[in-house]
């Protein structure tokens, strides 16, 4: 984040303790090894303290050996409940520097999970919930984006409709540079403004006391932390570096005379890839205006999109949940009608996440297993 946040007491001088009676552990939370972004914590206890620790493996991720690529359709609506955070993520996509995938839990997180490599950013399109970590406590509700940090302890409590996308990367998950002025403050004009962003507060109800394990992930694996003392034991934090959520209720879609293409959507972004939001707007004023996209040939991109509520005006056969994959080297744009059909249109209710992929993505077994096969044939009619 870009800005300065503290929670709770800590010492009035970095690296030195206030009084001999209480002197407080302090933990470096910080990406880049000493360099990066980071924040400062100061536990009770010591976060080293590992009773035991344990190998087990992660079957959760199934690529597929799936070698064609067209245009896909994904129909997450047939997924089912599954496992809980930890054990139930139905992963879908996939390459080398990021993976996305649907969470519908049926069971409760009765562990800590700590992602050891990726950074990870959910979209709650169905349910609430609260993300317990480190830091504190952050209430969630539909239509939330949760951004969690590499590294950060967490416990994920959700409802019983809970539907969650999610995206795991290498990479770090930025709000986009050119949103920053000089400053490094939101500028005025973009989707968002700094006080959208909801961050943890740390009070003594975020120490869930659910388990004695956490479960470091590190992709095709995880280390088992067996601990005896409080997971979470913060007295205090500061820092540039901890979870956040922010609802697309609060993004203000930025509209205009002729159609906007989807960069002015952006929300996140990374080496390699952004996020952006589709939101309910009004379309573009020009009296002559096409209102949905042109054809394109997104040359160097894969097209993610996860259609969440609304009416989806380019696209036939397409359901709240579903999914498409609109891959480089392949045209596509509206089907056949829709651009007739849209014209006069005022308005569009649509509410959408797109993920564009700059590493070509592949699909998984699950994905495989809710393809609707007929989608690369839409266009021809
Ligand atoms: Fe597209």
């Amino acid at each position: 984040m870009v800005f300065y946040y503290k929670q709770g007491k800590v010492p009035e001088f970095r690296h030195t303790f206030d009084s001999r009676d209480a002197v407080m552990k302090e933990e470096l939370f910080g990406e880049e090894s000493f360099d990066g972004i980071y924040s400062l914590l100061y536990h009770i206890g010591e976060p080293t303290r590992v009773r035991d620790i344990n190998r087990e493996e992660k079957r959760e991720f199934d690529p597929s050996d799936d070698n064609s690529t067209k245009h896909r359709h994904l129909v997450t609506s047939k997924l089912g409940r599954k496992g809980s955070f930890i054990n139930g993520r139905q992963y879908l996509f996939w390459n080398s520097r990021i993976r996305i995938g649907i969470s519908k839990p049926a069971e409760k997180m009765t562990s800590y999970l700590r992602n050891a490599l990726v950074e990870e950013l959910l979209f709650f399109h169905k349910g609430k919930g609260r993300l317990l970590s480190t830091f504190g406590s952050i209430d969630l509700y539909d239509g939330d984006y949760v951004y969690i940090p590499k590294g950060t302890t967490f416990i994920l409590e959700y409802s019983g409709d809970a539907e969650i996308l999610f995206m795991e990367t290498y990479d770090r998950i930025d709000l986009p540079g050119r949103y920053l002025n000089r400053y490094g403050q939101l500028r005025e004009g973009t989707p968002y403004y700094t006080r959208d962003f909801r961050l943890p507060v740390l009070y003594s109800k975020t120490q869930p006391n659910v388990s004695d394990k956490v479960y470091v992930d590190y992709d095709t694996y995880y280390m088992v932390e067996e601990r005896d003392t409080p997971v979470f034991d913060l007295v205090g934090w500061d820092g540039y570096l901890f979870p956040y959520a922010i609802n697309i209720e609060k993004m203000a879609p930025i509209v205009g005379k002729l159609h906007q293409p989807p960069p002015v959507h952006e929300n996140f972004s990374g080496k390699s890839f952004m996020v952006g939001t589709f939101l309910p707007r009004p379309f573009d004023f020009h009296s002559r205006s096409i209102p949905i996209s042109y054809y394109h040939n997104n040359i160097d991109t894969d097209e993610f999109l996860f259609y969440s509520s609304g009416n989806f005006m380019s696209r036939k056969g397409i359901e709240s949940g579903s999914i498409t994959l609109h891959v480089r080297g392949i045209i596509h744009g509206p089907q056949p009608g829709a651009v007739e059909a849209i014209i006069g249109a005022k308005s569009t209710d649509e509410k959408a996440v797109m993920i564009e992929a700059y590493e070509p993505l592949k699909l998984t077994k699950t994905a495989l297993g809710i393809e609707d096969k007929d989608y690369m044939k839409s266009w021809y009619k």
